[in-house]
Formats: C-alpha cells, structure tokens, sequence
C-alpha cells in the first residue's frame, strides 16, 4: 500500500494545497467581522501572538505525526502510541476527528451553497429565467449537492490529480480576485472610514479573556486545525521538505490572507454605509455572519449599478474558490481513513462518504433552527481546540522524542540546533495543552 500512497509533486504544491485548506470562509468571512468587532488592531494583536504560539506549533504537531506515519489520522494516532491506553485513546481521538471533519463539512457546504446562488442570481435575473432566480435564491438543498459533487470528484482525483492541481488553479485566482476586488472597494468613497475602524487600535476595548477565546478559536478554525486534514495533507509531504518552514510558510499565508481580506470586507461595509446602507445591529455591532454576506454586501453591490454587478460575481466566486480548497481538505480526512483502512478505492470511498456528508447537510438544513447553529458550534468551538490539544499531548507526551526528532531532521539536517528545536517540543508539551485547557475550561465555566 505505502508505494500506491499519494504524494504532492512539490513543495510548492503542498503550500498550495495547504494554504488552500487554511484560507476558507474563516478568512474571508470570519476574521474580517470578528477583528472590527473586537477592537481592531488590538484583536488582529492578540490573534498574531495566538497563531504563531498556539496555532503554528499545533499545526506542526499534525503535519510531523502525519507525514511520520504517512496514513490517516486513525492509523497515524495508533502507530506513534506507546501502549495499549494510548492506542485505544488515539483511536478515538481519530475517530472524533474524522467525524467533525465531516460535520463541519456538511455545513460548510450548505454556506458555499448559498455563495453559489448569490453567484448565480443575478445573472439569472438579467435574463429574466424568474424560476431560476427563486430556486436560485430560496435556501432549497440542491446547491450544496452541487459543491459537494465539486468537492467529491476532485477528492476522487487523488492526491496530485485532484486535491494539488485544482489547489494550484484556484489559489491563484483567488488572490487576484482578493486584490482586484481591494482596489476596487478601495477606490469608493466611504472605504477610508472602514480602513481606520480595521487599522487603528481602539484602546478603550480592553484585551479581555472573551477576546482571547474569540482569537484562539478563529486561529485554530482558520488552520484547519484537530480534525486530521492537516495531518492527513503532512502525509503527502516528500520526505525532503524542510517540515517546520513549511509551516511556517502556511501559517503566514493564511494569516497574510485573513489580513487582507479584512481590507476588503470592512472598507466595503463602510462604502455600504456611506451608499446608505445600515451595516451596525441594535447592539451598536458591526453586521456580521450571514446578515453580512446575505444582506449587507448584496445591498452594496446593488447601489453600485453595472459593476456592482460584476463586483457581487467576482465576490461570491471568491467566496466559492476559498470554500472549494478548504472542503476537498475536510473531504480527504474521512475518505483517507476509509481507502486506506478499509480497501476501498479512492473513487469509491470519496463517493461514499460524499453521499454520507451530503445526508448529514440535508438533516441539518431539515432541522436548521436547531441543528445549524448548533453544529458549528460543537464542531468550531468545542471540539476543534480539544481534538488540537489531543494532538499536541501525542506529539508531545507519547510520541518517542527521539523519533520526533528524527522525522524533523529528514529535510532538515540541522533541526537538533534550531531555534525550532529548542522551543517547539515545550510548546507542544506544556504550552499548547495548558494555554487550550484553559481556554476551554473558560468556555465551559464562563
Ligand atoms: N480553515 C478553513 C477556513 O478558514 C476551515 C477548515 C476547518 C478547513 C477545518 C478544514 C478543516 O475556512
């Protein structure tokens, strides 16, 4: 099986494919709002410190274990155990980490559903099809089926003819996107306003535990982070690559991405305002989630005549893009775990488990006042920061030293004597699992 196993074709591959999973709807969508609504800089402060000294070594402890075992995240748990508890505790954590995976897959794809049919409407109703633009428009299921049919055959594709060469055509469109659409926003009248409440630190908001909450779950959900889709990315990396600048790599393009997006979203709003569109709710808060997207943007987009139709296609397609490589991650966890343990093809296992997710997205869009919330709740929240603390504790406690160490030091002869080396290996034990600990206890008290 190992020779059959996958392998991106380069190191430049992996970072698109890599990056590809991190920058998502978390980017685009989350940072942006959460930043204006969290003081500005002061949040983007908080968030830099959390992402390079949580986030990027959780990040290393997946990317390390997985390309270690060069499996799934089940296999992968049980082969750098030490014992019969930690077998059976790695097991389960793979377990937990595959079925969020999925979970967050099945409503991740109702929300690129919707961006499909903001895509689409418009031009629908240009040509006047009205029963396209309501089916379009009316939150029915079969667009979510459409992406994750996209998300199914690219993952049937494999590693290099699925998941590396559409990563390396949408990443880049998506940054020129991303930047056409900056200077576009940046040339209206109203963006400077925006770029201000984005920029300057508002000192009065002091930085507060909730802050830190808000910026260490937005780091851990933008890395993609405790669900095996970085692990399970790791395990296609050549035995080559320099693995810790690697991540680094990734953690500073998806931080760099986030960064920039906040250049668009907030200095869009404030143009919106200025066009004479409310973009804060009763509480005196930015708009954010889905008012925001569904809402806010669709109101600017319509006082900007002729191109603010172009501008409302190019932003839902962004939006697509950013979705699409960050799903196939989601989608490889579970279909590499069934493949590789139980036999089944490639294409047959992405099909499979495909179906499964899209029966899970119909049952939370059957039941959404109940269950959609709550899904991203249990899913972002909760079992994303405990599943990366698992990971940290296996890395760092129960995974051999010496074998850490050893699988740093292919590609990276000098590790032993890297700042790297002196400092990763006590984040991973003490100060990634105490700081989440402590997080989540607080979300549990609190
Ligand atoms: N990182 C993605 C985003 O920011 C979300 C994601 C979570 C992707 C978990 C894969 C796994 O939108």
């Amino acid at each position: 099986m190992a020779g059959a196993r996958g392998e991106f074709s380069s190191r430049l591959g992996f970072i698109l494919a890599a990056s590809g999973s991190a920058v998502g709807l978390g980017n685009i969508w989350g940072f942006p709002t959460q930043t204006a609504n969290n003081g500005g800089a002061a949040f983007l402060l908080v968030y830099l410190v959390l992402a390079f000294a949580l986030a990027y070594p959780a990040l290393m402890a997946e990317l390390v274990i997985g390309r270690y075992a060069k499996a799934n995240i089940v296999s992968a748990l049980q082969q750098v155990s030490n014992s019969k508890a930690s077998r059976f505790i790695g097991t389960l954590t793979g377990f937990a980490g595959i079925i969020t995976a999925s979970l967050i897959l099945a409503f991740y794809g109702i929300v690129a559903g919707w961006m499909i049919a903001f895509a689409l409407a418009p031009a629908a109703s240009l040509f006047a099809a009205e029963s396209t633009t309501d089916w379009l428009t009316g939150f029915s299921t079969e667009r979510n089926m459409i992406f994750m049919l996209m998300t199914t055959l690219i993952i049937s594709g494999g590693v290099r003819n699925g998941i590396e060469k559409w990563s390396s055509r949408l990443m880049p469109m998506l940054i020129i996107l991303l930047l056409g659409l900056i200077a576009y926003v940046m040339s209206q009248p109203g963006a400077i306003e925006g770029l201000k409440v984005y920029l300057l630190p508002d000192f009065s908001r002091s930085i507060d535990l909730q802050l830190i909450v808000a910026a260490l779950g937005q780091a851990f959900f933008s890395l993609s982070l405790g669900v095996g889709t970085m692990l399970i990315y790791g395990s296609y990396i050549s035995k080559q690559e320099n693995i810790a600048s690697l991540g680094r790599t990734i953690t500073l393009i998806d931080i760099g991405i986030a960064m920039l997006a906040g250049l668009l979203i907030i200095p869009a709003m404030y143009v919106a305002q200025y066009n004479g569109v409310e973009i804060f709710d009763a509480a005196g808060n930015l708009i954010a989630e889905d008012t925001l997207i569904f809402t806010v943007l669709p109101a600017l987009f319509d006082t900007m005549g002729g191109a603010g139709m172009v501008i409302s296609f190019a932003f839902f397609v962004l939006m697509i893009i950013a979705a699409l490589t960050s799903s196939i991650s989601m989608l490889e966890a579970p279909v590499s775990y069934v493949s590789e343990v139980h036999g089944l093809s490639r294409r047959v296992s992405a099909f499979l488990v495909g179906a499964a997710i899209v029966l899970m997205s119909t049952l939370i869009v059957i039941n959404f006042t109940e269950l959609f919330g709550f899904v991203i709740a249990v899913t972002t929240r909760y079992a994303q920061p405990l599943l990366g603390l698992m990971l940290c504790l296996f890395a760092g406690w129960i995974w051999h030293r010496n074998q850490v160490l050893t699988e740093i030091k292919a590609g990276f002869e000098q590790a032993e004597h890297s700042l790297f080396w002196k400092i990763w290996p006590l984040y991973i034990r003490y100060v990634c699992p105490l700081a989440i600990a402590a997080v989540f206890a607080q979300k549990v008290l609190g």
